[in-house]
């Protein structure tokens, strides 16, 4: 959700700035633009629409200098426009400036710079912060900048340059994402490190409430109170090449097909040496998760789904009573905490707002969280005081997939090692759980190896308007996660719903050819979903199933059959997750989508 790039050193910068802003692209975004200074005057170019736009106009305008800010917007205040793109600018055009987050104050400052003379020309609450620091600029943009912020509630990352200082960027976190990127003779400031990998791989992650002045040979940080602080420079592993996609025609294939590999890498991480090891930022003893007396999960979309998961393992496995909140809910119903809960937030990004602010919620009672994060160094790892890494590499499709199953996966090993500290489980018993583990790679390939049949069956159904998933026990929170995938990607409405609940209502919706995808695993609640299955068939529902190899009765049933390998029930949403995904994503590519970029939608959700 907006993506801020800004650059300084001696490269052209219409192209440091036009490939950031493509590195960030998966963030979601409706318009952009860039501004440099050239010969003391500030060049700015904005579009609204795809960034090919602006590389359009680049390439018959190009900026000149080698200084400058750039930026995806994804509207929150204002329609998506030229007029309301950023970067803003103040009165005199000598202040431009990129922001990521909301100004929730920006109305009262408006009126009150209004009476003051200045013009404004945009809705956006982010022309309001230019004006500000107009208002308080006498030759230091710094200390404008930190006077301008101290009057800001709300979230936001800054980037902000000036014709009159036309040798620096001065930025600003306070909420959303900022990470610094330390060159040689050049230097960065983005929302995310793939913006900076094709020039550094040297980087400073900005906390909240700190500033950045980035000069071509010099960076200094400071705190909110202008004093000089110091921060620590980290070394990130990845190559840019990881970001690429290779020979996939779209990220989101890319990471799907990733899914054993991601398995495998954490097979080894999470099992070497016959232990579990949760990874070098776990920071739980033993004996403080053997005395919990309950856990509460707190996440959004997918993550929440894969929350969902958690609790049938953890209540299962480990007899711990769990709790599972969408984020938004959480940080606002006023959860009763007693006793000595563990709180977990699941992300994959780490960034996302609510879960950030759930989280904070949990912290301001005293409570411990422990989290699951792909982002090394975000915010909800950074404020946690425990985190088990997903390891699934950069995911950049904005429907998650690769994370998803990593996030299952880390749940089904962390009830198991919870089940062991809580002598819940036979020890044999929990041995054999555990190397069950050790199949799942395989098993995936092989459902990937089958795609052939998903594509047909996606043919088939490609016209459809409206779909139901339907799924029981541990694959009802994969029913829930199946539907958002498609109306996610294919923009098609699609509902989640637990088997058992469907003669409650949802089966009014039934008529003659609905299509419905049944999860339908051999499991311990199998009979029941063939019962269900059956209910539906019977008042002309088109039945895709999702069953076990060698499950012969579910031909009979089914109108289309995806066999996956059978598995332990517990872990068989890590495999059904695989054909829900390439259904979700072959029915896109049919109704020709974007599916890496599908509108209205963000990879990173940094605003409530
Ligand atoms: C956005 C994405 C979803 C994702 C959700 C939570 O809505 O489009 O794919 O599941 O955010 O993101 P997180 O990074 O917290 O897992």
């Amino acid at each position: 959700m907006c993506g801020i790039v800004g650059y300084v050193g001696d490269k052209d910068v219409n192209s440091v700035l036009m490939a950031g802003l493509w590195r960030l692209e998966y963030r979601g975004y409706d318009s952009s633009g860039v501004a440099s200074i050239v010969n003391g005057d500030l060049e700015v170019r904005k579009v609204e629409g795809k960034l090919m736009n602006l590389e359009g106009i680049l390439r018959e305008k190009p900026l000149v200098g080698n200084i400058g800010i750039g930026h995806t917007r994804w509207a929150t205040h204002g329609e998506p426009s030229e007029q309301n793109a950023h970067p803003q600018v103040d009165c005199e055009e000598n202040i431009a400036l990129v922001h990521n987050g909301v100004i929730e104050n920006y109305y009262t400052i408006k009126e009150e710079l209004i009476k003051k003379k200045h013009v404004f020309k945009s809705n956006t609450d982010t022309e309001v912060l230019a004006h500000l620091i107009e208002e308080y600029y006498n030759g230091d943009l710094k200390e404008s900048v930190l006077k301008a912020v101290r009057r800001l509630e709300g979230s936001f990352a800054i980037a902000v340059i000036a014709a009159s200082e036309p040798d620096k960027i001065v930025s600003y976190k306070s909420g959303s994402p900022l990470i610094v990127g330390l060159g040689k003779k050049e230097n960065l400031v983005a929302s995310d490190i793939p913006a900076l990998l094709d020039h550094t791989k040297h980087i400073v992650i900005m906390n909240d409430n700190e500033m950045v002045v980035l000069q071509k040979e010099n960076v200094e940080f400071y705190n909110r109170d202008g004093e000089s602080i110091e921060k620590e420079e980290r070394e990130i592993k990845w190559s840019p090449t990881s970001l690429d996609k290779g020979d996939f025609p779209h990220y989101m294939l890319k990471e799907i097909y990733e899914q054993p590999e991601v398995i495998e890498r954490n097979i080894d991480l999470r099992l070497e040496g016959g232990e579990f090891d949760f990874g070098e930022n776990f920071n739980f003893s033993p004996h403080k998760l053997a005395h919990l007396s309950h856990i509460v999960i707190q996440a959004c979309g997918t993550s929440w789904h894969a929350g969902y998961i958690g609790k049938y393992l953890f209540e299962g496995y480990a007899r711990i009573h769990t709790e599972v909140d969408i984020s938004s809910e959480f940080r606002y119903r006023k959860p009763v905490m007693e006793g000595e809960p563990l709180v977990m937030a699941i992300s994959q990004s780490g960034e996302t707002a609510d879960t950030l602010a759930g989280l904070r919620e949990a912290k301001a009672k005293f409570l411990e969280i422990l989290s699951l994060v792909n982002v090394r160094g975000s915010a909800i790892d950074r404020e946690s005081d425990g985190t088990i890494y997903l390891n699934a590499g950069p995911e950049i499709g904005v429907a998650s997939t690769k994370a998803y199953t990593s996030q299952i996966f880390q749940l089904y090993l962390f009830s198991l090692y919870l089940s062991k500290l809580k002598w819940a489980m036979d020890a044999t018993e929990n041995e054999e759980k555990i190397k069950e583990v050790n199949s799942i790679p395989k098993k995936m390939k092989k459902i990937l190896k089958n795609v052939d049949k998903i594509k047909e069956i996606t043919e088939k159904y490609k016209n459809e308007k409206h779909f139901m998933f339907i799924g029981r026990g541990i694959n009802y929170p994969s029913a829930l996660e199946g539907a958002l995938k498609l109306k996610e990607i294919s923009y098609i409405h699609a509902t989640g719903y637990p088997a058992g609940e469907m003669k409650h209502g949802p089966i009014a919706l039934i008529s003659k050819n609905s299509p419905v995808v049944a999860i339908a695993p051999h499991s311990s609640v199998y009979e029941k979903m063939l019962t269900n299955i059956e209910e539906l068939k019977t008042r002309g529902a088109k039945i895709i199933v999702i069953a076990s190899e060698g499950d012969k009765r579910i031909k009979e049933l089914g109108d289309d059959v995806i066999y996956i390998p059978p598995c332990e029930e517990n872990l068989s949403p890590v495999l059904v997750a695989l054909p829900l995904q390439l259904f979700a994503y072959y029915i896109a590519i049919l109704n020709g989508r974007d599916v890496d970029r599908p509108r209205n939608l963000a990879k990173s959700v940094t605003v409530e």
